[in-house]
């Protein structure tokens, strides 16, 4: 071959491959290849980043192709995010919502090109261009965290400091409406006493809240999901606290992330002699804490299965078949047919054999098992 030959070829091969990095290196036909564009909400927590991994998991050994994006807290990013993957071709969106509202001018764009939308962990609200939803039973990961803290609380009178989600997120709501349903008979027989909220005592003799007096709760109490206001917030009630607010005392903290920095905030008042917390997403860091005896439980939400849900129905629509769903979701504008998936609560008791004979972590991972 010529030099120049050779150099055309090179050339060539360059094109190639940048075309096909520039299509997300997906490959169309034959029955068994797919195109699903993955879209997370963002890589600054540990939950989303192990939702990252767990998909690059499933899909090494299978001739299918994804591409995986994040939003960094933005829906203007997870609009654009969505748009770029429409322009690669994918058949399939799973999208896990920044805010769950905000995104249903994303997935409406999805649907307008023909694209089947499956919502991952967060629900959609508010729009009908959204085909399934696979979750978590999040009412029972806030029903497991109420309850873990009645079932290790001692006494009565204990004070209760409660801590919730983004309100953005309609998980912060079923979480909070979880640990609800177990906390409110305890606060209204005297076991506990809210220490933190106003919203929350106005309420604390009724058994169900609606939509809106739960946003007022939240509106109150949420950490939007980031450990910095969590511990902002936790400082600030510490501070107003009186003896009687002290002590040995519960917390409801709605996610890991927001439980380790309550928790350093807790331990670090010579007045708190002892303190529950509760977390969710079994993030390392967190299963360290609980080892360390520094967070009391999490809830252990096992990410390969979330995935293979999701990967699976998109698989179904693919070769045309209809996904099985297990029940639906009412997301203000359409019930949402759904695939949900239990949670496991870990403790200092389970969390060799939940999460390390589990193979979800490796022992090495951690000091002190
Ligand atoms: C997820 C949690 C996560 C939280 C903050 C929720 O929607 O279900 O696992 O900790 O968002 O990202």
């Amino acid at each position: 071959m010529s030099k120049k030959m050779k150099l055309l070829s090179l050339l060539f091969v360059i094109l190639a491959v940048s075309f096909l990095a520039a299509c997300g290196g997906s490959e169309t036909g034959g029955s068994g290849s797919v195109s699903v564009g993955i879209v997370l909400p963002t890589r600054d927590e540990p939950r989303w980043v192990q939702d990252e991994q767990r998909f690059k998991d499933a899909i090494a050994d299978t001739e299918y192709t994804t591409e995986i994006l994040f939003s960094q807290g933005s829906s203007a990013s997870e609009k654009e995010n969505v748009e770029t993957l429409l322009n690669r071709g994918i058949d399939v969106l799973i999208i896990a919502p920044h805010d769950g509202a905000a995104a249903g001018s994303a997935v409406e764009a999805a649907k307008d090109e023909g694209v089947t939308v499956i919502a991952y962990d967060r629900l959609i609200t508010d729009t009908d261009a959204i085909d399934y939803y696979v979750t978590f039973d999040s009412v029972a990961v806030g029903a497991a965290q109420g309850q873990y803290l009645i079932d290790n609380s001692e006494g009565s009178g204990v004070p209760l400091y409660l801590y919730a989600g983004a309100s953005s997120d309609n998980n912060a709501f079923l979480f909070f409406e979880g640990a609800w349903s177990v906390l409110q008979p305890k606060i209204a027989d005297g076991t506990f006493v809210i220490a933190n909220s106003s919203e929350a005592t106005a309420l604390q003799e009724q058994a169900e809240l609606s939509r809106e007096e739960l946003s007022r709760i939240l509106g109150q109490i949420t950490t939007n999901w980031d450990p910095n206001e969590a511990k902002n917030k936790a400082e600030t009630h510490l501070t107003a606290a009186n003896a009687e607010q002290k002590g040995d005392v519960a917390i409801l903290a709605p996610n890991d992330g927001t439980a380790r920095s309550i928790a350093d905030v807790f331990a670090s008042d010579s007045e708190i002699t002892h303190y529950l917390v509760t977390g969710q997403d079994a993030e390392k860091a967190s299963v360290q804490y609980v080892i360390d005896d520094k967070q009391s439980m999490t809830v252990f939400k096992d990410v390969r299965t979330l995935v293979e849900d999701a990967m699976g129905m998109a698989l179904d629509v693919l070769d045309g078949n209809t996904p099985e769903t297990t029940g639906s979701y009412d997301n203000g504008s359409i019930d949402v047919p759904a695939k949900q998936t239990d949670v496991i609560v870990v403790d200092g008791d389970n969390v060799k054999q939940e999460l390390i004979d589990s193979e979800y972590y490796e022992a090495n991972e951690f000091s002190g098992l």
